[in-house]
């Protein structure tokens, strides 16, 4: 029995379009820009589609270095830096993590796969201690750790003169670095880790950033700079992430 779609009407209409190779092509591209544009102009506004979260601030200048060994020392393969909306998650390691807590990560650091904890909320967890005997010898503080030894980090002198260049490079790709902060690049990063040094001004272009010699050891290494990153993770968004809410853990 003929059905609707083989009707003379229809054969026309099908003739009329799929005949006219070129006129058919332009009208398939018509059709395909118009969902492009729907699913790009939005993006167009991405300032006003990341939620503003207080206490969010640039990395100073040494987290940013650490952070730069963090990544080079593959760290992100066994470690996610991506709290998940979920019960189990939320009450493991704290509130879900929010966009604009990765905002000025150039890349991001989510990650999927998990060997060890995810460290999106590590900060202030352990004493720097911790960390130092943690990444010398994991086994020293976890017995059944399987997480390489990064001892070598203790006694790998930290190089300061590009800091101002890594600033400037972060800059282009959209981190607000004001000419000050990119000036004071060096001197901020050596008031950090030394806690003989005048840190009023690091304070001041960075809020809540924590001042100290991190590896303990007078000397400034690549240690000193991957626990300063380690010990800010999750500490600048304001929310009492000790206590999730009832909504977070709903
Ligand atoms: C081969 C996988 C692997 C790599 C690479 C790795 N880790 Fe780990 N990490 C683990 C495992 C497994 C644990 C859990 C056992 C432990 O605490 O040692 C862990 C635990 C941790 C913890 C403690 C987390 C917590 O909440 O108790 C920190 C901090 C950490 N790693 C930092 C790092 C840093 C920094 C690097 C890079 C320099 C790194 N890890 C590289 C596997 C890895």
């Amino acid at each position: 029995m003929a059905t609707d779609n083989s009707s003379p009407r229809f054969a026309r209409l099908h003739g009329r379009f799929e005949r006219r190779a070129i006129r058919f092509t332009l009208a398939i591209l018509g059709v395909i820009s118009v969902g492009g544009i729907v699913e790009i102009a939005p993006l167009f506004a991405i300032e006003g589609t990341v939620e503003k979260v207080a206490g969010m601030r640039p990395y100073t200048p040494l987290e940013l270095v650490g952070r730069g060994i963090y990544i080079r020392e593959g760290c992100y393969v066994c470690h996610s830096q991506q709290i998940r909306p979920f019960r189990d998650e939320v009450e493991r390691y704290g509130p879900y993590s929010l966009a604009a807590e990765s905002m000025y990560d150039h890349p991001f650091q989510w990650g999927s796969k998990r060997t060890g904890p995810d460290l999106a909320r590590i900060g202030n967890k352990y004493s720097d201690d911790w960390h130092v005997r943690h990444l010398i010898d994991p086994r020293d503080v976890v017995a059944a750790s399987i997480m390489p030894s990064y001892a070598f980090l203790a006694s790998a002198p930290l190089p300061v003169e590009q800091v101002d260049r890594l600033m400037r490079a972060h800059g282009r790709v959209g981190v607000p670095y004001t000419e000050e902060q990119v000036a004071n690049a060096r001197a901020d990063l050596l008031a950090q880790a030394d806690p003989e040094a005048d840190s009023s001004g690091l304070m001041e272009r960075y809020p809540k950033a924590q001042a100290r010699n991190f590896d303990g050891q007078p000397r400034l290494t690549e240690m000193d700079a991957l626990v300063a990153y380690l010990q800010m993770l999750g500490t600048l968004a304001e929310f009492d992430w000790r206590r999730p809410s009832p909504e977070m853990l709903r």
